[in-house]
């Protein structure tokens, strides 16, 4: 092979991955085991001591597992990964990496609703703290920086959708201020955004959604771009100061470049517990053999069932940055030239009322809380997952009661759209 770095489509069937050395078997097997025989006393003594890599305990590390970490590293272009349970897992064990008790981080406001809670509530209990910032404008997230704040987290395209984040800009800010940018790349994937080639040090995932993409399994991701010295670094001890677990080791300089991605597994994953099933590594991995094809296809067909939404005489607006008349087309075109994803919102004439019917009368799409499955998806934040707030609380969150959001799947766009003209009539 020449020296030439094989392409996308590519890496997204091999990296990570050869016939099984014991058996030939060329799909990568379920490493369906908790533990792993030792070769002798000293091979054992080398793993604990982080002196070798390989398998003691699949809470910590298994061989299905890491091909789909190695994977995930060629795709987004990082320097190495760690698999664990669920996306929100993922955010956590990196902000375990990050923070100590007393320590801040700057947020955007449009993300994942369940990150919102995981920030403002559960991160208290460990004296972490959050400061939200206007995602539509990165001054915010600099006037929101003091000196205990340790990392600015965003989404590249912002769930429920219709948002695209100025990434460059906010590694501008993280640069300036010598802290990190972690980028939730769940909605774009690596086919739409890298964000490592727009200035992020550290990549999360939910592969729930689009990278396991078939609705069938939780898992999470983080991957370390290698990019942020640690190294010398007091504020980030994780990596930078000698570490009591193991005999004084400083992450950072016996790993180096993926020394962020060590400490979230021996730290982080070891300790708190978060484990991916082998099992679920195999389906996210085989869901991302056809990654690209399928997220081409879900840009493709939201695009046009946003378009025929869009003239609808039923929806007052559809907020889809792959519409030319969106606010956030400019940022997408630049961002995400591809394909703006799966995953849009729009808002009835009819209110309240009008989207209890549509999910109720729908066929096709299946209304549940979920996104990024082969199949199209709806829901009605006011009548379900917003439900508890106000009117005005759901309109902030941008969940007004005429709003509705959809993930578009992968079957044929015009039965999708015969679906929603039967339901919105009906
Ligand atoms: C953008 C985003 N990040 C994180 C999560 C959390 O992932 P998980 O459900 O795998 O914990 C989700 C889940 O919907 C999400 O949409």
């Amino acid at each position: 092979m020449s020296d030439r770095l094989p392409g996308f489509n590519t890496l997204a069937i091999h990296a990570g991955a050869a016939p099984d050395a014991a058996t030939g078997a060329r799909a990568t097997p379920i490493y369906q085991t908790t533990s792993f025989v030792f070769d002798d006393v000293d091979h054992a003594a080398s793993l604990f001591g982080l002196q070798a890599f390989g398998n003691i305990y699949t809470r910590i590390t298994n061989p299905t597992n890491a091909v789909l970490e190695e994977r995930i590293a060629a795709l987004e272009g990082g320097t190495a990964a760690l698999a664990v349970a669920s996306g929100h897992a993922a955010e956590f064990l990196t902000m375990h990496a990050l923070m100590q008790p007393g320590d801040e981080f700057v947020a955007s406001n449009k993300l994942y609703g369940g990150s919102i809670n995981q920030f403002n509530h559960s991160y208290k209990n460990f004296g972490w703290s959050v400061a939200w910032a206007d995602n539509d404008d990165p001054a915010s997230f600099e006037a929101a920086i003091t000196p205990r704040t340790k990392a600015i987290f965003c989404e590249s395209i912002a769930n429920p959708g219709g948002v695209i984040t100025d990434l460059a800009a906010l590694s501008q800010i993280a640069k300036k201020h010598n802290i990190p940018l972690v980028v939730d790349n769940t909605m774009a994937t690596p086919y739409l955004i890298r964000p490592f080639e727009h200035g992020a040090d550290i990549v999360v995932h939910s592969a729930t959604k689009f990278l396991g993409g078939h609705g069938n399994s939780i898992g999470g991701l983080i991957v370390d771009g290698g990019s942020f010295q640690w190294a010398g670094d007091a504020r980030y001890p994780m990596m930078s100061q000698p570490r009591p677990e193991y005999s004084g080791m400083v992450l950072a300089e016996t790993f180096g470049n993926f020394g962020f991605a060590i400490a979230c597994r021996v730290l982080g994953l070891r300790d708190l517990g978060p484990a991916l099933s082998p099992f679920n590594a195999f389906l996210i991995l085989t869901g991302i053999e056809t990654l690209p094809l399928r997220m081409q296809r879900h840009s493709d067909n939201a695009l046009t069932v946003a378009t025929h939404l869009s003239r609808h005489e039923s929806v007052s607006w559809v907020s889809y940055p792959g519409l030319e008349t969106d606010r956030y087309h400019a940022l997408a075109k630049r961002y995400t030239p591809n394909g703006a994803g799966a995953v849009f919102t729009f808002g009835l004439k009819g209110g309240y009322e009008a989207g209890v019917k549509l999910v109720s009368n729908l066929q096709l799409f299946s209304h549940l809380a979920n996104i990024g499955d082969t199949r199209s998806l709806i829901i009605h934040p006011a009548s379900t997952t917003h439900r508890q707030l106000t009117d005005a609380q759901k309109t902030a969150a941008g969940a007004g009661p005429e709003v509705v959001r959809l993930s578009i799947g992968l079957e044929d766009p015009a039965d999708l759209i015969e679906d929603l003209d039967a339901a919105l009539a009906g």
